[in-house]
């Protein structure tokens, strides 16, 4: 197939460029990730006008489908996004299916003969990660890594690598295919609206960028609390554990956009600079730090909400004496002229009270004698998801004689914005690499940077004896965590009680 305006650029109704043809080959097609995320992504993008005029989505697998029984297998996720029957129709019209096993040349031949020529092809790459190199080669066999025919980029969804030294491994066998511009390695996290809006809120806004340091913060949090188990990912999680499938790459992408300086322009490579260097003022992890800034749980059988939970170690796919960790709460520095001495905590686990993703800014206390103690809560909180938003806490005067100070709060919460849905990561990230739009992806430093810094880590997990806690599911991880912050008279933000208590989770 060639493209009728092969390199022209148009652009869709909101005004984004788009090439004018292009073709999304996804690899493991018939996994979760494409049914759950994938399609409804590219179904919304669809709907809004964003994808290019001619288009076309090919799902490559081994799990054998005909087009139209692929169509019907994608039915039930298009059922909850699809906004009408004929639009759903039009859309699954344009999707095939190749039922190939992506190592084999042979079998992806097809591949070629279907190329928009002139147009851009997306290979994402949704694959168990041992699968990426093969499939990487194989695509190379066939050409299809050349652009001289038109543009090919490759999508990669995380985990990319176990460790730094296959990370690294990893990259080399991408880069002797691929060149990074045509890498786009997907950290879904980058890809929500609110952790990109920290860069609006931080550098388009003078009155909170003055209060960003270690002059005024006193300490900062970044939590991200799922209430979900591993579900049916048990023999995955096995592998993986908190700290590879959250800690090294979301949770530190997040704490890059908190931490690092304005860059000088808002592209991608300005950005992934600033992101480079202040991962680079991470204060490499000693043995105290494993042993006293570093907490390990894994959640337990537990009843919640009169619903009996399973323990980590009876889920599907878990050894029945597991040691992965399902929590991990880090207590780390960023030894920068901007954050010299202001401590960060991070947590993030399963089966916690709630689902939240939020970043929390505490300031210092008032130094006045008379409103040293009992000072108000001062702090700044990021609401990543759900209910997306703002708050900023402060004191004011009670009303009557003295100076009673009381907290109150300002906020702001996306959705009082009017027209302002906000679209999914992978709708966001889709879009970004159909237009060559690489800054919202991880780039090669960025992930070696984080592995080099959690590689401590994963060096003390291979210990058989490291100190692991269990806490019941429902409850906000092991009291050892609350502990490391009341050694230093701090406490982290409970967006909710445990839900044996209050279960309303305020902003
Ligand atoms: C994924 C992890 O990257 O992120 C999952 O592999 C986790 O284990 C998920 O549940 C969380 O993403 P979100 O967008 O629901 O916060």
């Amino acid at each position: 197939m060639v493209c009728k305006e092969a390199f022209v650029q148009t652009t869709s109704h909101t005004g984004e460029y788009i090439a004018p043809c292009g073709r999304i080959v996804i690899f493991g097609a018939s996994g979760d990730l494409a049914k759950r995320k994938l399609i409804p992504a590219l179904y919304r993008l669809f709907s809004q006008g964003m994808l290019p005029q001619d288009f076309s989505i090919v799902g490559v697998g081994r799990t054998a489908f005909t087009d139209a029984s692929f169509r019907q297998h994608l039915q039930e996720s298009l059922a909850d996004t699809a906004d009408s029957d004929d639009r759903s129709s039009h859309f699954c019209s344009h999707i095939t299916y190749l039922t190939a096993d992506p190592t084999r040349t042979e079998q992806l031949s097809p591949l070629v003969a279907e190329r928009h020529l002139g147009g851009a092809s997306l290979y994402y790459l949704a694959t168990p990660p041992d699968l990426y190199a093969p499939i990487v080669a194989t695509l190379a066999e066939l050409g299809l890594n050349q652009q001289d025919k038109g543009i090919s980029r490759l999508v990669v969804e995380k985990p990319f690598g176990h460790d730094l030294d296959s990370a690294r491994q990893l990259d080399r066998q991408l880069h002797t295919y691929f060149n990074e511009e045509q890498i786009y390695r997907i950290d879904h996290y980058l890809g929500k609206e609110t952790v990109q809006n920290l860069l609006v809120l931080r550098f388009a806004n003078t009155m909170f960028e003055v209060l960003w340091n270690r002059n005024m913060v006193d300490f900062i949090e970044i939590t991200a609390a799922e209430f979900l188990g591993v579900e049916k990912r048990g023999a995955y999680y096995e592998q993986a554990g908190a700290v590879r499938d959250m800690l090294q790459n979301h949770l530190l992408q997040v704490l890059a956009m908190v931490a690092m300086e304005p860059p000088a322009t808002i592209s991608a490579d300005a950005l992934r600079d600033e992101a480079v260097k202040v991962m680079r003022f991470f204060r490499p992890l000693s043995a105290a730090d494993l042993r006293s800034n570093l907490v390990l749980g894994q959640y337990l059988g537990s009843r919640v909400r009169h619903e009996d939970l399973l323990g980590y170690r009876e889920e599907l796919g878990v050894a029945a004496d597991s040691r992965t960790e399902t929590y991990v709460a880090l207590k780390m520095w960023i030894d920068s002229w901007r954050w010299e001495g202001v401590p960060f905590y991070l947590r993030t686990g399963k089966r916690l009270p709630t689902r939240v993703t939020e970043v929390v800014l505490h300031f210092r206390k008032s130094p006045h004698p008379f409103f040293r103690a009992g000072a108000p809560v001062n702090n700044l909180i990021i609401r990543i998801q759900p209910d997306e938003g703002i708050l900023v806490s402060f004191g004011l005067k009670q009303p009557g004689s003295g100076f009673v100070v009381q907290d109150v709060a300002m906020d702001f919460h996306y959705s009082e914005l009017a027209n302002s849905a906000i679209p999914d990561a992978y709708e966001r990230l889709l879009l970004d690499a159909l237009k060559g739009d690489a800054t919202l992806f991880a780039r090669s430093d960025e992930v070696e940077a984080c592995w080099s810094f959690i590689q401590p880590i994963l060096d003390y997990l291979q210990d058989p004896a490291h100190a692991l806690y269990g806490y019941a599911a429902g409850t906000w991880g092991p009291q050892e965590a609350d502990q490391l912050l009341a050694a230093d008279g701090h406490a982290w933000r409970f967006p909710c009680k445990n839900l044996t208590g209050v279960q309303y989770c305020a902003l």
